[in-house]
């Protein structure tokens, strides 16, 4: 008797996913890999804020069940253009739902900044696998977050490409014999030039990232390396280390993205081509490793692998957050919510480059150091950061 090809059944269960961020970079390129593992993922939301466009093409890639735009406006556009079947819903309760929906097995939570927190929060307290691309997550919320994620059991699967570096670098491994976390940076796009100029620079240059392809915000965060303190916050959390075994290193080719160093002198690193489809496809499937896409890594194309010390001068940010990680996390929610503030208004030009990280020290130096337990009190000095940021842009 011979067999339909309808009749054969893959010997995997699909998975389904709300994705939180769709419209945005990682949210693409989620959707490129479950395009590429069409029998193994499928769509339950995409959750997107404002870019009508990009969602209306999303969804004829992925066929999802519902589609959520945060922003009701959007919402209002997209009415009446999606195809038979697809729900329409707006705001960010509806994203929060999207994200503890029984149905759902894994959430990629890709929003950008401190407003993907709730929908997160959902999925870990759900219990959902998720993948985690919203560093700002842990940064704000990391003692809440973490322990929801151990109360409920959701996996909590780095999507950061060094962090997911470090996942692999640690996994087997007795989390008692590492000596030191270190995360690589490619140093953004001013890690040679002099920091005299710095000042003068535009958010195009800024922006423009020398090796990965990112969002606006994080592009810039790059820039200042107020990303790489983002995530030295981020690991803290997310393999419960100490300040002092966490640290930086300048590679400009992005090709190690962290190493872990055990105390009989090993150092275990990760490499792959910087292409976010790696640690994306890794969250969603570590279990057993799948095609990504990514091009092959060729070493010997590639010829020297390069590395050097963080320079605090050029990179105030760096020696900004080793003060914040000996401290409670009033100061990493301090910082985060000002960088957000101080970011836009670079991008605004309404302030230059170098004054970025002036503003969020000055703002730090405004706040008391306290530890946090409840999200309540995150948003209270979420919201006391942004205003100080403002204020003290207005007189800077
Ligand atoms: N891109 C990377 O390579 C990379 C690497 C590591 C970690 N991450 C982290 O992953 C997250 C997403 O980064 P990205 O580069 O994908 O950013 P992005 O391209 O700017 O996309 C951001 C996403 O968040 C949505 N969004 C923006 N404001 C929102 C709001 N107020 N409420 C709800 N949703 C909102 C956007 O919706 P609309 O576009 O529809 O308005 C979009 O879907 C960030 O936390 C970033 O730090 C990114």
């Amino acid at each position: 008797m011979t067999q339909d090809a309808t009749d054969i059944k893959p010997d995997h269960a699909c998975m389904k996913l709300t994705i939180l961020g769709a419209t945005g970079s990682i949210g693409a390129n989620t959707i490129d890999v479950m395009r590429r593992h069409s029998d193994r993922f499928s769509a339950y939301a995409l959750v997107g804020h404002q870019n009508v466009e990009k969602m209306r093409e999303l969804v004829k890639m992925v066929q999802p069940e519902k589609v959520i735009m945060t922003d009701p406006a959007a919402a209002m556009a997209l009415k009446g253009t999606l195809p038979k079947g697809v729900v329409l819903e707006s705001g960010m309760d509806a994203a929060v739902e999207a994200a503890a929906e029984s149905s759902v097995d894994m959430v990629m939570a890709a929003m950008v900044g401190s407003a993907g927190l709730p929908a997160a929060l959902a999925a870990v307290r759900a219990g959902k696998r998720v993948g985690l691309a919203n560093k700002e997550c842990l940064v704000t919320a990391g003692r809440i977050f973490m322990q929801a994620a151990s109360t409920s059991g959701a996996e909590v699967v780095p999507v950061d490409s060094e962090h997911a570096a470090v996942h692999q670098a640690l996994t087997g491994h007795d989390k008692e014999s590492v000596t030191k976390i270190i995360l690589t940076a490619s140093g953004g796009p001013f890690r040679d030039r002099d920091p005299k100029t710095l000042k003068n620079v535009t958010p195009e240059e800024a922006i423009a990232h020398p090796n990965w392809n990112m969002g606006a915000k994080i592009s810039v965060d790059s820039a200042t390396m107020m990303n790489k303190a983002l995530e030295l916050i981020e690991a803290r959390w997310l393999f419960n280390m100490p300040a002092e075994k966490l640290s930086a290193i300048i590679h400009p080719q992005s090709i190690v993205h962290a190493m872990v160093e055990y105390r009989d002198g090993s150092i275990l690193a990760q490499m792959a081509e910087p292409d976010m489809r790696s640690p994306i496809v890794y969250a969603m499937h570590s279990e057993s490793r799948l095609e990504s896409g990514i091009p092959w890594l060729d070493l010997a194309k590639t010829g020297s692998l390069t590395f050097q010390a963080v320079d605090d001068e050029r990179f105030p940010a760096m020696r900004l957050v080793q003060d914040v990680m000996k401290g409670e996390d009033s100061l990493s929610i301090t910082l985060n919510a000002a960088n957000e503030v101080a970011n836009r208004a670079f991008r605004e030009r309404r302030i230059g480059f170098m004054q970025i990280v002036q503003v969020v020290e000055s703002v730090l130096g405004q706040v008391k150091n306290l530890p946090v337990d409840t999200l309540d009190e995150v948003w209270s000095y979420d919201r006391d950061a942004r205003y100080l940021a403002e204020e003290v842009m207005i007189t800077c």
